[in-house]
């Protein structure tokens, strides 16, 4: 069979970019190795995560903070077996979205493991052994991303998990070590933390969230402490013995010295993720890959090698969901003949915590380094009517705008629904906005989001409520 366009990979990459290639008219076929379709962020990733986030805030709702709303309910007790059903359910309904949108169209499905034998062809081997060559005009490598391994430690998804077995752990574990201070230790450390788990986070550097604006990282990290999350920084595991009944951890001190020993029920290797080629046949190809194992495209994701192309956590910038699917779009976009394009400035981040913490744009630490002059807008929720009716003032709105031009470069939060507030920042930077813009749009009251106008009020010291 011939193609214009085969996409190997079903992430939000990969079937969001077969999806905009078909609706510009293109004959797409995918290719994938996992049973369902979707991805690791379907799969094993942002949904069963944020299935197990939402039910398991909600746990905790009722066990400590209804009552100060006057609802007085029984200790909840938690179902095992139907929480984690709940998030299978939530998994089944995203693939099978996928499935459906597939076959709408009219996009032709491979089930096996692709090899690139040659620009324009790709074999396709299924799990019963059959090999079937697929020819297409354009291939695209939307593979994505593996778990990263920590040296020495063997991952078993039982007593060492990565993040696909600690979304699957069969009981609450009574000591749970988390072994990097990054978005899935700090999420999937909260899921299990609310259910009783005695969490330990080990980070190699001296913060969390490495990345993230340093103001809000040290915020969060104060109300995660106060949550019950401790915090072991500027430290590194350099081994787990899993011989006994209760597994031994042992941690130094990232710069060196006398190691320590602490216990663990299950252990989370949440490191970070690495690009996921395997199997591709890119050697043979020469397709040329970085240091890192990430592909290496240009600004139209071309490979070194004519009529190869590759989008997602397998190229270079954020492991993102989003970015993925941005980029399958600007890449479907490009092969149609049109000016796809992403703008890898305005990439909103949110970790899915309580309270959730949100990103878009430049922090203060990249502006400094940057030698951009900038100002500073801030505003907290202990301010904003509507957090101070719920009782949920914690965090604060960050606006960053330059000092000459009053541009926004950056919006940083953190608080209840901060993944959803970004979103207003994301299109006025989009647009070039500046604070003044956002400042003088009238945003409804009583809503959190005037927490976000007033911050940007704030750039100009004249925010009303602080
Ligand atoms: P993937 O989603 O990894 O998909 C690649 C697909 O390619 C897979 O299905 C794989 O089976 C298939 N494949 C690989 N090789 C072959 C081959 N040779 N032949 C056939 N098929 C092949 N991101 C967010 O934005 N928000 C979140 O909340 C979020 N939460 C996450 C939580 C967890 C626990 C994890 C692990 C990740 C999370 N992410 C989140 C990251 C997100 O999942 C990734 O950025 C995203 O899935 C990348 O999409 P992709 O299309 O590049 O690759
Ligand atoms: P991460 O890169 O976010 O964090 C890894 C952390 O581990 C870093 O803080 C790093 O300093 C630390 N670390 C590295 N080696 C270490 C060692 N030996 N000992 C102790 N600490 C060590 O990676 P994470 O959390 O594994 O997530 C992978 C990717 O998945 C992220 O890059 C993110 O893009 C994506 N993701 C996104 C989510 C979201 O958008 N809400 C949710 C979950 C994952």
């Amino acid at each position: 069979m011939s193609y214009d366009l085969i996409v190997i990979g079903t992430g939000p990459g990969g079937y969001v970019c077969a999806i905009r290639a078909a609706q510009l008219g293109l004959k797409v076929a995918v290719v994938e190795k996992r049973a369902t379709f979707g991805g690791t962020c379907l799969n094993i990733g942002c949904i069963p995560s944020k299935a197990l986030l939402h039910a398991s805030h909600l746990f905790e709702e009722a066990a400590h903070n209804f009552a100060k709303l006057g609802i007085v309910v029984d200790t909840p007790k938690l179902d095992h077996a139907a929480f984690l059903a709940f998030k299978d359910k939530a998994v089944e309904g995203n693939t099978k979205g996928v499935d459906f949108l597939i076959k709408k169209n009219k996009i032709t499905p491979y089930r096996g493991t692709a090899t690139i034998t040659a620009p324009g062809k790709v074999e396709v081997k299924a799990e019963d052994g059959s090999v079937q060559t697929v020819e297409a005009t354009a291939i695209v490598i939307a593979t994505g991303s593996d778990v990263a391994k920590l040296p020495g430690v063997e991952i078993d998804e039982a007593r060492v998990v990565s993040s696909t077995g600690a979304i699957a752990l069969d009981k609450v574990p009574g000591k749970l070590v988390v072994v990097g201070a990054g978005v899935i230790g700090l999420e999937l450390g909260s899921v299990w933390r609310r259910l009783g788990a005695q969490v330990t986070v080990v980070e190699f550097l001296d913060r969390i969230l490495p990345g993230m604006d340093l103001d809000v990282a040290k915020s969060f990290q104060r109300i995660l402490e106060k949550q019950g999350i401790a915090f072991k920084l500027g430290s590194k595991v350099t081994g787990v013995d899993t011989k006994g009944k209760v597994s031994k951890v042992t941690v130094e001190p990232a710069a060196g010295g006398e190691a320590q020993a602490i216990e663990a029920d299950v252990v989370l290797v949440a490191i970070g993720r690495v690009p996921y080629t395997e199997g591709l046949g890119l050697e043979a190809l020469g397709v040329e890959t970085d240091k890192r194992g990430r592909v290496v495209t240009d600004h139209y994701f071309r490979t070194n090698v004519p009529g190869i192309f590759a989008i997602g956590d397998a190229i270079a910038g954020p492991m993102l969901a989003h970015k993925a699917e941005d980029e399958g779009v600007a890449l479907a976009e490009l092969l149609a003949g049109q000016a796809g394009h992403v703008n890898y400035d305005v990439i909103p981040a949110v970790v899915y915590t309580s309270p959730e913490v949100a990103s878009v744009g430049k922090t203060e630490e990249e502006l400094k380094q940057a030698g951009i002059a900038y100002k500073v807008g801030k505003f907290p929720f202990l301010a904003n009517g509507r957090a101070k009716a719920n009782d949920e003032t914690d965090g604060f709105v960050k606006v960053l705008a330059d000092e000459a031009t009053d541009r926004v470069l950056g919006v940083h939060i953190i608080g209840v629904e901060a993944g959803e507030l970004i979103h207003e920042a994301a299109v006025l930077m989009e647009f070039g906005g500046s604070s003044e813009d956002l400042a003088r749009t009238c945003h409804a009251h009583p809503t959190r989001s005037e927490a976000v106008k007033e911050a940007a009020m704030a750039v100009e010291k004249r925010a009303i409520h602080m």
